[in-house]
């Protein structure tokens, strides 16, 4: 009896099978089909049980070797990494039990988004472990490939949908018949990522900001790359247009005779939507390679304050079978600056096609930030100005309990204490973007993705509001999915930036307003979240 059937069998008694049923919106008849289709949302996706972990080896002689984008892949590389992706889907089904077989490694990630019942209950979205937990899974991930092929020289691919708008299409071999297709996604060939997600406006804002925690996500913060592209990437993948072809409830767990969904019109809203099955489509390997190297053109950047230096998420093992079946843990520090490439033995190649000259006279990217090529964002270092005694966090909102956000814009307006109004002079006038925006106790169900932009005074903000000094930023969850989770909870933040102070500064109020959206920049039909608090500090 393996583990699996152990869990499952544990989790229907605890919980009755009706109940269960009604959670996953099944029939209770699907959970007494045993044997699992070759694709599903995983009832339980612990890892195999295992000893103590040892320290990853590295191999620190072997070849550094670029990462590159899927479009600048030899024939002979996509055939490689077709090779690579067969190799892992067989071991899955000649024996399902090994850690580097195709669905466990995708159950690798629905574990660490509180995927499992064990009590550790981890989670690494949502906060400052989200790049390097996937930086360590790429290169495990990377390195089992590469063994299953016996091929060391192996690397992955990255899709750099930033190239825009030429690249924000699904990569094209990854569309073709083979291990990289995945028939779960609702992206088809020709569909191209909305401008206001990839577009050069909107990454140059993103890859613009200043501060780590607005960037990276904090301890228990979510950051900027994290909440978007990252999020609206997954979900656009899955669900390009859930507005003309609104998602039904429990869409992403279909009844599968034969793993091939009864109702081919709600395959669009799987795998790469929902954070339990994502890694099962093997673009999630691609994507994530781009939000990695993103990471690197970020930290490198002259405006950046550059990676956390706190011990406490330097020294934090994350734990991975490797390419041999061993169980290991790697640390954030391993895999960090001058380590990343000394360890890890990669370098990341620019992408070799250069963004449509015509994608950045687009409307959206006329506005402010200037764009400019997204390998070096245009955040020059700032000069530090008289420091200034930070001012006090000013509440905008905070509630005792949870306050809906509901389907339409949603406005809090409080007046701007003089004070405040003087401070944020030292930021419009080019000094240390110190300011950042907070919603704390954000809140959605485990089966819905959220999508808000978040805009400072501009109350009648809507989805079609372009980017420009009034946008904050975007956060975005991807449904994790799970039955057994409750809620997901989040808090963002967002960086100030100097056009936005100025405008602050001319008021005699502050607002803040939450437009959420749906992926195809329309109105969501339906919504579950909520927020306890917006404020802003200054750190
Ligand atoms: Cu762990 Cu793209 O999510």
């Amino acid at each position: 009896m393996n583990n699996e059937f152990i869990n499952r069998r544990h989790f229907v008694s605890t919980l009755g099978q009706t109940s269960l049923a009604a959670l996953l919106g099944l029939p209770a008849m699907r959970l007494l089909a045993a044997p699992p289709s070759n694709h599903e949302l995983p009832i339980n996706c612990a890892p195999p049980s295992h000893g103590t972990a040892k320290h990853i080896s590295f191999n620190s002689s072997g070849a550094i070797l670029p990462r590159k984008s899927v479009w600048d892949l030899s024939p002979a590389e996509v055939t490689r990494l077709q090779k690579a992706y067969q190799a892992m889907r067989d071991l899955t089904v000649s024996n399902p039990n090994d850690p580097r077989g195709w669905m466990q490694q995708a159950n690798v990630h629905c574990f660490n988004c509180s995927g499992g019942y064990d009590p550790s209950n981890i989670e690494i979205h949502g906060s400052w472990w989200f790049l390097p937990w996937h930086r360590c899974y790429l290169h495990v991930h990377e390195r089992i490939l590469g063994k299953l092929i016996g091929d060391p020289t192996f690397r992955l691919a990255y899709w750099d949908w930033d190239t825009y708008p030429a690249h924000a299409t699904v990569p094209p071999p990854f569309m073709a018949q083979g291990a990289l297709l995945d028939s779960f996604r609702g992206a088809t060939p020709t569909s191209v990522i909305p401008a206001r997600i990839t577009g050069p406006a909107h990454m140059q804002m993103v890859l613009g900001t200043t501060s780590r925690q607005a960037f990276m996500g904090g301890s228990g913060s979510q950051g900027a790359m994290e909440s978007s592209p990252h999020g609206p990437v997954h979900i656009w993948t899955a669900e390009t247009s859930p507005s003309q072809n609104p998602v039904p409830p429990g869409c992403f767990y279909p009844d599968m005779p034969g793993g091939q969904p009864v109702n081919q019109s709600r395959s669009g809203c799987l795998d790469m939507g929902v954070l339990a099955t994502a890694a099962q489509d093997p673009v999630f390997f691609a994507h994530h390679s781009n939000i990695d190297r993103l990471w690197d053109v970020w930290a490198a950047s002259p405006g950046s304050q550059g990676n956390w230096t706190t011990s406490a998420w330097l020294n934090h093992p994350f734990n991975f079978y490797d390419e041999n079946g061993k169980w290991i843990y790697i640390t954030v520090a391993d895999v960090l600056a001058q380590k990343e490439q000394s360890n890890l033995r990669y370098t990341y190649q620019p992408p070799q096609t250069t963004p449509s000259p015509a994608a950045s006279t687009t409307p959206s990217a006329s506005a402010s930030p200037k764009p400019t090529p997204s390998a070096s964002p245009s955040a020059t270092k700032v000069k530090p100005t008289a420091k200034t005694k930070p001012a006090a966090p000013l509440m905008i909102a905070d509630e005792k309990g949870n306050t809906p956000v509901g389907t339409k814009p949603h406005v809090r307006t409080i007046k701007m204490p003089e004070t405040h109004r003087e401070n944020l002079r030292s930021l419009a006038e080019g000094g240390p973007r110190t300011w950042l925006l907070h919603i704390d106790g954000l809140i959605a169900s485990p089966t819905e993705s959220v999508i808000l932009d978040v805009y400072v005074n501009d109350p009648s903000a809507s989805p079609d509001t372009e980017i420009g000094p009034t946008f904050v930023g975007t956060f975005a969850l991807v449904m994790p999915g799970h039955p057994h989770m409750h809620e997901v909870v989040r808090n963002a933040v967002f960086e100030i930036r100097p056009e936005t102070a100025a405008m602050l500064m001319k008021s005699d109020d502050l607002s803040v307003t939450l437009v959420p959206k749906v992926v195809d920049g329309k109105e969501p039909e339906k919504s579950t979240l909520t927020y306890k608090k917006i404020y802003l500090s200054q750190e």
